[in-house]
């Protein structure tokens, strides 16, 4: 339909009927205008897979099997492939299987910035580092939305805690909200397409994420032109005058009282009374007007989705190999030299609750039904094989009933009493850190007499999880000293720690001579695991997040604990301002424990040579990478580039990634890289002339393996 067409069309929708289109008829679903052949509009969360049904007033789930799914790898997972044809097939996976189900929207990807290892959610985010977030989330959205299914890409903006996310006040420059906060929803935007986008709780500057005139009408409509539907988180909405008045479409919340939604009858009697105008309530009946006939939801001409194939289940099995990044291989332990096909006796002892744990339950609104998850230990017997002996012990005791979220719906009120404002949840205690000593003295007994051993440990979604955020970085229940004692008996020992978020090695970190990290890589998340381990699969992931030495180590806490004036409450200060992640590490000559885009394979591929070219006057230049696989295996490198200016009139990181590309080559085999880089990929947001300026002068091109590790450098003068 043309845009007069839709137009035509809202004209002829009353004002009670424009009402149900705009607020949640169900938890998860807005009222239709059968008469017109206006279908109401149907949500799914996100982004793990698309999430199970629940009853459509009550937060039970429907108990049926047709909303099993596929269980994706978490959006951190995705991005530490850095592999952008992974993350679109996995938007495709999610697209196929949720028009399949009969949704319009499913609630994914999330894009909040890793700003603090302690937030509940880095998990279903995609790092510290807004260009690799914005380039992994452009694939992943078109991938969605091949399906007829739009993405919506959250929290907009600055969700970047959960204890009191529902009330918290962001504080945060414009320049650290332009550099690093924004532009991973941008690119969703205006590259990616996204036709949704989801209002934060929070607020920022003082006012709530859906209620924001800057947020969602200057910056969201007016600069980025976005035209697709603005749906709040649920619950997000405070007021019915304040939000009906900004481009804020679809009021969406937790209670079943539906018709009293700030969008519902009070959006009726504003509008009545003028409060809000019918201009401005038409303006929300158009955006979800053109989305729906973007899905083809009004013409009949629908892309039907469906179950996934056979192929999908290989995707996936790729993207979970592909996530899993080893931090350290001294003496070349991986991977695991086992011979599967002669039967040698061997054993190999698997330790560690995470090995045996199932994880697509967890985690809060990003819970899955999975159609299976193959954990690490069923993944490492089926790589040992038969002829080998696998054992398990659990090493200690996971105590998982802190979880607030009722997996699977168990809980009394469920996500209702999670997003209860006057009900925050209480803050994490502290981890619990007694080791379960008769588990603990039976894995190690057994651990001196296999032939290898593994230990999976790490985080759970007790930990990684929304609604709440950490105390600490820690590894919960007493896993520092287990490992620390593992480690004396068997030096050899593989130490893979499955998290969504960095963790704090304890005494034993340099102790260890083989480290692998993994996060929640969906349901063949324990067979890519145990291919990396034991060299089916190459390692290849990468680092999307820096691992700090310790907590006082981060940016977030460093500065907090320097401040001078007294904290508001209610409030967080940005104090760190742009120096996120490795942009303070690097500038600020902070060590941390493992650098940002850091990962490890099991062959050698080396950067041989770097040249920078810029046509004379030109606004752009040329870097080329030539790079050769000098180790024997088949293998993959990702190639990263950070700009920095050393002589500069502002503050600027010492490294800012600026492009990256992840190749495959043989052994023995080169390649060149071309990137183009232009101009304003070297600016920097002024705040006097409020927007992005490029300064003139040199600027240090720096081709690495990591923001550490850097092999070739040169220069390009703008
Ligand atoms: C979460 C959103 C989610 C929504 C619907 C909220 O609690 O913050 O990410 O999409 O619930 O389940």
């Amino acid at each position: 339909m043309t845009r007069q067409q839709l137009k035509e069309l809202c004209d002829k929708i009353t004002l009670e009927e424009k009402i149900g289109m705009v607020h949640g008829d169900e938890f998860f679903a807005t009222k239709g205008v059968e008469r017109l052949g206006i279908p109401p509009f149907r949500f799914s969360d996100g982004p793990m897979g698309v999430r199970l049904d629940y009853r459509e007033d009550e937060w039970i789930p429907i108990g049926m099997t047709y909303d099993e799914s596929s269980y994706l790898p978490c959006n951190t997972a995705i991005a530490a492939t850095w592999n952008r044809e992974l993350a679109s097939e996995c938007g495709r996976i999610l697209g196929k299987e949720a028009r399949g189900r009969g949704k319009d929207m499913i609630l994914a990807p999330g894009v909040n910035l890793l700003r603090s290892p302690l937030c509940g959610r880095n998990f279903e985010y995609m790092g510290e580092d807004p260009c690799l977030a914005a380039e992994m989330v452009v694939p992943l959205i078109q991938g969605v939305q091949e399906y007829d299914v739009s993405a919506c890409v959250k929290h907009y903006a600055l969700n970047n805690q959960e204890n009191e996310r529902m009330s918290v006040n962001a504080q945060v420059s414009e320049r650290a909200l332009r550099e690093l906060y924004l532009p991973a929803f941008e690119a969703a935007v205006t590259r990616g397409g996204s036709l949704g986008i989801m209002g934060a709780y929070n607020r920022f500057r003082g006012t709530h994420c859906c209620h924001h005139g800057y947020l969602l009408d200057e910056i969201l409509r007016k600069e980025w032109g976005f035209e697709g539907i603005c749906v709040s988180d649920w619950g997000g909405i405070h007021d019915t005058v304040e939000a009906g008045n900004v481009s804020m479409d679809i009021d969406m919340s937790v209670t079943d009282d539906f018709d009293d939604y700030f969008f519902g009858k009070p959006l009726q009697e504003a509008v009545e009374n003028g409060d809000v105008s019918m201009e401005k309530l038409d303006e929300k009946v158009m955006h979800i007007l053109y989305v729906m006939n973007e899905l083809h939801m009004l013409d009949g001409k629908r892309n039907p989705g469906g179950y996934n194939d056979y192929r999908d289940k290989e995707k996936l099995l790729k993207a979970a190999e592909e996530a899993v990044t080893v931090l350290r291989n001294d003496k070349g332990i991986l991977p695991l030299a086992i011979d599967r096909e002669r039967n040698e006796g061997k054993t190999v002892l698997v330790i560690g609750d995470n090995a045996n744990r199932k994880h697509s339950v967890g985690g809060g609104s990003s819970e899955i039904k999975g159609l299976y998850e193959m954990t690490p230990l069923l993944g490492i017997t089926m790589a040992a094989g038969g002829n080998v002996k696998v054992l398990y012990e659990r090493g200690y005791e996971a105590d998982t009933n802190g979880n607030i979220w009722a997996p699977s719906g168990n809980g009394e009120n469920g996500q209702a009493d999670s997003l209860n404002s006057d009900q925050e949840q209480p803050a994490q205690e502290h981890k619990p850190d007694e080791l379960n000593m008769e588990m603990a003295e039976r894995a190690l007994k057994a651990a001196e007499t296999a032939d290898y051993v593994i230990f999976v440990g790490g985080l759970n979604h007790d930990y990684d999880t929304e609604g709440r955020d950490m105390l600490d970085m820690r590894l919960p229940y007493g896993q520092d000293e287990l490992i620390g004692r593992l480690l004396k008996i068997r030096p050899d020992a593989v130490i893979v720690l499955q998290c969504g978020t960095p963790v704090e090695l304890g005494a034993w970190a340099d102790e260890a001579a083989t480290i692998v990290h993994v996060s929640y890589s969906g349901m063949e998340g324990g067979h890519g695991l145990a291919n990396v381990l034991f060299g089916l699969a190459e390692a290849s992931g990468r680092l999307t997040f820096t691992f700090p030495v310790k907590l006082s180590d981060t940016p977030a806490e460093r500065f907090a604990s320097e401040r001078e004036s007294e904290p508001i409450k209610g409030q967080t200060d940005y104090l760190e301002d742009i120096f996120v992640g490795y942009r303070y590490y690097e500038t600020f000559g902070v060590k941390p424990r493992f650098p940002f885009g850091h990962g490890l394979s099991y062959t050698d591929i080396t950067l041989d040579a770097m040249d920078v070219k810029q046509d004379q006057g030109s606004d752009q230049c040329r870097v080329r990478v030539m790079l050769t696989n000098r180790g024997s295996r088949r293998g993959a490198q990702v190639v990263q580039i950070y700009a920095g200016k050393e002589q500069s009139t502002v503050k600027r990181p010492a490294k800012e990634l600026k492009a990256f590309e992840k190749v495959w080559l043989a052994p023995g085999e080169s390649c060149t890289l071309t990137f183009l880089l232009t101009r304003e990929q070297f600016a920097y947001y002024n705040e006097t002339e409020k927007k992005m300026v490029t300064e003139p002068g040199e600027y240090q091109i720096m081709a690495g393996i990591s923001v550490e590790n850097i092999m070739l450098t040169g220069s390009v003068t703008f």
